[in-house]
């Protein structure tokens, strides 16, 4: 398996250099394409950084590391800091026992994951940046001025935000071309999929340089070509969720029927209410409740959730939710 992480990347290099040859092939045919493409290759990302080490940040920053990229990962709470470097020892050494990964490689991923104490260290000579620190505008506008006034004019600074598009920033950056929304789904070492939102300023050449780097970090990139809230996946989760809690509540099918069809009819791993067991009660509570404040009309699926949440059952974290999860022995 090692040696397979180890001729993936070889394989990915040797794509990029054929790239990089086919471009001068085609500048010489037109004179004009030559400083595009030569703007190309000088969006290579050597340097990532990614601000916020939670849930989201730690990850997205061990990944770019394993592919290999030099990865400085900043938290403004030590004690974060702190867990991110338990999370990487306990993470890698799990790696090795189940023959994932080699010593050798995992003493090349050490090298290359570096936990900061300052912004100002992880940000030095960055030619990306990645924020993922907590949903709170007041606070992400924060980070962006400061990571601004650190980077270089070239450095591309993405937001790994769920529901704040990168145009929230533009008044942050000096050029806001090079912002967009690199949106990672959880867990981040797992999950393919990486949505590149763009804001009506970003650039071509910053979309391409952010697909090459999700492609050479193992990613499935796509494009969002337009600003919009929930960009794709979680509008067609949206979707399903909606639907789904409409046939329940007005008596077409129960939970766990629609779940078996969902399951059995379309293979989704798991039906929409196993799945809201597993992202918690408590938070679509929270987003419900909200929503309910905000317009005055409960929204579909309201008063199952809130029976749920008032009894303390938050789903797979709690060992209740729509279904039971006993502890495992
Ligand atoms: N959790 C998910 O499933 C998920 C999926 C995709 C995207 N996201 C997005 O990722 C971002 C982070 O989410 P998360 O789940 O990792 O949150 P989290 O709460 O686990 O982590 C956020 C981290 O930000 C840190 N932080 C707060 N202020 C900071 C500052 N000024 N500078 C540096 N660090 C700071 C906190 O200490 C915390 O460790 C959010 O924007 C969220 O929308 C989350």
């Amino acid at each position: 398996m090692g040696h397979t992480l180890r001729s993936r990347s070889a394989a990915i290099r040797a794509y990029a250099d054929m790239a990089a040859v086919i471009y001068i092939a085609a500048a010489d045919t037109a004179a004009g394409v030559i400083i595009q493409f030569r703007k190309e290759k000088t969006m290579n990302i050597k340097k990532a950084a990614v601000i916020g080490g939670g849930a989201m940040g730690r990850q997205i920053a061990l990944n770019t590391a394993i592919y290999p990229y030099e990865v400085y990962v900043f938290d403004a709470k030590p004690e974060v800091l702190e867990a991110v470097k338990s999370w990487e020892d306990s993470y890698l050494a799990g790696r090795i026992a189940k023959g994932r990964m080699t010593e050798e490689q995992v003493a090349g991923i050490r090298e290359r994951f570096h936990i900061s104490g300052t912004m100002e260290e992880a940000c030095e000579d960055a030619d990306l940046v990645i924020e993922a620190v907590v949903e709170q505008e007041a606070v992400k506008h924060e980070v962006f001025k400061k990571v601004n006034a650190l980077v270089r004019e070239d450095c591309v600074i993405a937001t790994n935000s769920s529901r704040m598009v990168s145009s929230t920033f533009i008044p942050d950056v000096t050029n806001p071309g090079r912002l967009c929304n690199l949106h990672y789904f959880n867990p981040a070492l797992v999950m393919k999929l990486v949505e590149i939102v763009r804001n009506p300023e970003t650039t071509d050449e910053v979309v391409e340089a952010m697909k090459d780097f999700c492609l050479s970090t193992g990613k499935k990139p796509v494009e969002v070509l337009k600003e919009i809230d929930g960009f794709i996946v979680n509008r067609i989760l949206g979707a399903i969720y909606r639907e789904s809690r409409w046939l329940v509540d007005n008596g077409y099918c129960t939970y766990q029927d629609l779940d078996t069809a969902c399951e059995n009819g379309l293979n989704h791993p798991m039906g929409p209410y196993r799945l809201n067991d597993l992202t918690g009660l408590d938070l679509t509570y929270d987003i419900m409740q909200a929503a309910y404040e905000r317009t005055g009309e409960k929204p579909l699926g309201y008063d199952d959730i809130k029976k749920l949440y008032d009894q303390g059952y938050y789903g797979v974290k709690t060992g209740k939710g729509f279904y039971d999860y006993p502890p495992k022995k």
